[in-house]
């Protein structure tokens, strides 16, 4: 599974570089021909709206959705609308916004490509989105943003993937030749982003992936995929800096969580996580030239019958040594969490992970602050470092975690303590 998104990034990065190349052309082409938008102040009379659309056209810079031939019916293939309307905003300036009222709009994959001509561009969901479910017409994800300085999507509105009905064609798990699933939401190459209020239900895949961008705030989301769905990761991290994520509850059937290679300065805070498989840093370690992972917080979180709750976890043996440092977790509420708290370096999901299975991942300077409540299996804490590279710096304090049984199972390995309580204490020195 986590062998997957890596393979999923690498196949986005690129399919990114040909949409790239196709829009590259695409816009050559267009500026051959002046855009009404370019010279009109109305952008409602912009490039992809019709004349009845232009007089209905609202406030300026505001571009309504039922202006480009959308149909929302639940039937009716909305993408090409979709696109116009993206156009005609994205050639805006000033900062517009783009208007998706009630109704259930239907759509295949979109590409929202920037840069765009405005400063900001807002998208005001508060209708839903379905999506097809035609596999055979996704490229690779279903609603994906890129290039694009400034965006903000908020409102009440759904992004449904309608995903219960191609999980059943999903082979990931069984081992055989597995493919690419559409992920719901994906932001690649964006500064300055913020996602507020909407929910994201039943994704295919991912729930949201958010790639290569930075400024990033989530908040007031609700991510919903039943617990056996696969690999539904909520909300994917990878080589982004400055990101929020907050006000947030997650019900899945993968990590709720995950943070990829090359990502620094995240804030976790007061996301509700299960089901699912908790709040993951990693996998890391399975490809070459991966960036480090630094400066993450998770802070006034509750983690409820999840199958893992803060845990970082590493190949066991890795092409490129690379560094985990500044990960502080605090004040987190565990409800019948399967391994509370856990630090695997000897990860390898297929058996097949080679090398010398002393992971080159250096994991150095992790707080674990005030993690209390109940567990669902006796071993409540887990930190399985490499000999090559022991854990330096974990503080693990303030820990309450009852397990079912009343006696908790404390493993420690390869790793050195900073500040701890005095049942890890005597843990880590047997070892
Ligand atoms: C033009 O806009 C009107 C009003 O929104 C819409 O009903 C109609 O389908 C549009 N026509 C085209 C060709 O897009
Ligand atoms: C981090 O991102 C937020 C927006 O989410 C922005 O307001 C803030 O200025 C950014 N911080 C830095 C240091 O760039
Ligand atoms: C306790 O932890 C050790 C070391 O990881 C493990 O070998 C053992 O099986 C665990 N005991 C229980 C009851 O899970």
């Amino acid at each position: 599974m986590m062998y997957l998104k890596s393979v999923v990034l690498i196949f986005l990065l690129v399919c990114t570089v040909n949409f790239q190349e196709a829009n590259s052309k695409k816009s050559a082409k267009t500026e051959d021909s002046p855009s009404p938008a370019a010279s009109a102040e109305a952008p409602a009379s912009a490039e992809g709206a019709n004349s009845t659309g232009a007089k209905k056209g609202g406030a300026a810079g505001t571009f309504n959705i039922e202006d480009f031939g959308v149909v929302g019916d639940g039937k009716t293939d909305n993408a090409p609308g979709f696109l116009k309307a993206w156009k005609a905003a994205c050639d805006a300036t000033g900062k517009p916004t783009i208007v998706i009222g009630k109704g259930d709009y239907l759509l295949g994959p979109v590409v929202f490509e920037g840069p765009c001509k405005g400063d900001h561009i807002t998208i005001q969901l508060d209708g839903t989105l379905l999506g097809s479910t035609n596999l055979g017409s996704y490229k690779s994800n279903w609603l994906q943003f890129q290039h694009i300085n400034g965006l903000t999507i908020t409102g009440t509105g759904t992004v449904d993937g309608q995903g219960a009905k191609t999980w059943p064609e999903n082979k990931c798990k069984s081992g055989g030749a597995c493919k690419v699933f559409p992920m719901s939401m994906v932001f690649a190459f964006i500064k300055g982003l913020t996602v507020h209020g909407i929910t994201s239900l039943n994704s295919k895949y991912f729930h949201f992936n958010v790639f290569s961008s930075e400024n990033i705030e989530l908040s007031s989301l609700t991510v919903t995929a039943p617990e056996d769905s696969p690999n539904t990761d909520g909300i994917h991290l990878g080589d982004n800096t400055n990101v929020t994520i907050t006000d947030t509850t997650i019900s899945t059937g993968d990590d709720c969580i995950s943070v990829g290679p090359g990502t620094s300065k995240v804030l976790i805070s007061k996301v509700k996580c299960g089901p699912g498989h908790g709040i993951s840093i990693g996998s890391l370690g399975r490809y070459a030239n991966e960036k480090d992972v630094t400066d993450i917080t998770v802070k006034s979180c509750t983690l409820t019958r999840t199958t893992n709750g803060l845990r970082i976890k590493t190949y066991q043996s890795n092409p490129t040594p690379l560094e985990v440092s500044k990960i502080h977790y605090e004040d987190i509420t565990m409800d019948h969490v399967t391994y509370p708290i856990i630090i695997d370096q000897q990860y390898c999901p297929n058996g097949k992970c080679g090398g010398s299975g002393e992971s080159t991942v250096k994991i150095v300077d992790v707080t674990y602050k005030g993690i209390k409540g109940t567990s669902a299996d006796p071993n409540t804490v887990v930190l399985k470092c490499s000999a090559k590279n022991p854990c330096e710096q974990i503080d693990v304090s303030g820990i309450n975690i009852e397990a079912p049984t009343g006696s908790s199972n404390i493993t420690c390995v390869n790793t050195k303590l900073g500040t701890a309580d005095a049942s890890i204490k005597s843990a880590c020195s047997e070892n």
